[in-house]
């Protein structure tokens, strides 16, 4: 049994995912959601350990605080603060996240960027932006601006970011989502970790925009067609090669992205995000490469009958 964990968690889209894999490779595994409150959580993993489930995902709002009940954490989820992937090894439970290689892996394949030496330009300060900028950081970004509606919640989180790069650089090696060590030459110096924030205005986004090669929404605006992002984006100042990524994934086109594309930019849909998280926990659940085309098409088919308002974002 593989399992996810949150409140609420009805609407995950892991279980269809998962459970389309499991099929398709004849692997003898089922993903089932559990809804666990703040006040359960404790015992939820000491459920975990006596039903001897073979790994979970976590999910809002659990990411962070089941870090203290784990028996080991790797490096990665430890500088991004989070674990969204658990997996059970003869009763020892290991922490995991996917969420930034998620990211990573859909850039690199749908946009065909690398993210060592790049400048990357992040719009928002939640969950999805810790694993944007804690993972481009790892892979040898060359700087990280960060811009949020409210300024303290990026401080923070910039702050929380070069702590932990601080405490970990200076002991072991980051493991990637799929368990590959990672050198972390690359962000040992934190005095060479370029990370700010900027204000949330137009006027200010202007001079990082026009550097930047990755533009990266972790926001909810867009979120079931709500919000407008693309007016708040100087467009005249952006690069003709940067690239677009919007972590909202309902819909899979959002306005931001379809703008994006309409002027010639290469975009990368949140959903693939989602896929590759998925992916990563997959790897580590079972060892094996899951089939990225049977996670489009079931989630796809998914959210095309569910019709988009129906779909909240789950923080998976
Ligand atoms: P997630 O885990 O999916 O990243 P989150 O932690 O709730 O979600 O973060 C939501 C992000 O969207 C935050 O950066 C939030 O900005 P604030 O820190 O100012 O709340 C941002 N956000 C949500 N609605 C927004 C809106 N209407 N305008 C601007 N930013 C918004």
């Amino acid at each position: 049994v593989i399992g996810i964990i949150g409140d609420p968690v009805e609407h995950s889209l892991s279980p269809i995912m998962h459970n389309a894999l499991f099929s398709r490779l004849n692997l003898d595994f089922i993903y089932v959601a559990f809804h666990v409150t703040p006040d359960k959580l404790e015992k939820a993993v000491e459920g975990v350990r006596a039903l001897n489930i073979a790994g979970i995902n976590v999910t809002i709002p659990h990411k962070t605080e089941i870090i203290p009940h784990l028996d080991e954490v790797s490096a990665e989820a430890q500088i991004i603060g989070a674990v969204n992937t658990v997996v059970n090894r003869s009763g020892r439970l290991i922490g995991f996240n996917t969420d930034g290689y998620g990211f990573e892996k859909a850039v690199s394949t749908y946009g065909g960027l690398s993210l060592k030496g790049k400048k990357i330009f992040l719009i928002g300060a939640g969950g999805a932006a810790r694993a944007v900028a804690g993972r481009s950081l790892l892979s040898g970004a060359n700087s990280v601006i960060i811009t949020n509606r409210t300024w303290e919640k990026a401080e923070a989180l910039v702050e929380d970011l070069k702590e932990s790069f601080r405490k970990i650089s200076s002991t072991s090696n980051a493991k990637d989502a799929a368990g590959e060590p990672r050198d972390l030459k690359c962000v040992s110096g934190i005095k060479d970790l370029n990370l700010k924030v900027i204000p949330w205005q137009k006027e200010s986004w202007k001079q990082s925009i026009a550097a930047a090669d990755v533009i990266v929404n972790t926001t909810s605006i867009g979120m079931n067609g709500k919000g407008n992002l693309a007016s708040l984006i100087p467009w005249e100042s952006v690069k003709d090669d940067a690239v677009f990524f919007d972590a909202v994934y309902a819909p899979v086109q959002t306005d931001f992205l379809i703008e994006a594309g309409r002027r010639g930019y290469k975009t990368v849909y949140g959903i693939y995000m989602l896929i590759y998280q998925g992916a990563g926990a997959f790897k580590i659940w079972t060892g094996r490469q899951p089939d990225i085309k049977v996670m489009k098409q079931v989630l796809e088919s998914y959210l095309a009958g569910k019709g988009d308002s129906d779909v909240k974002r789950t923080g998976e």
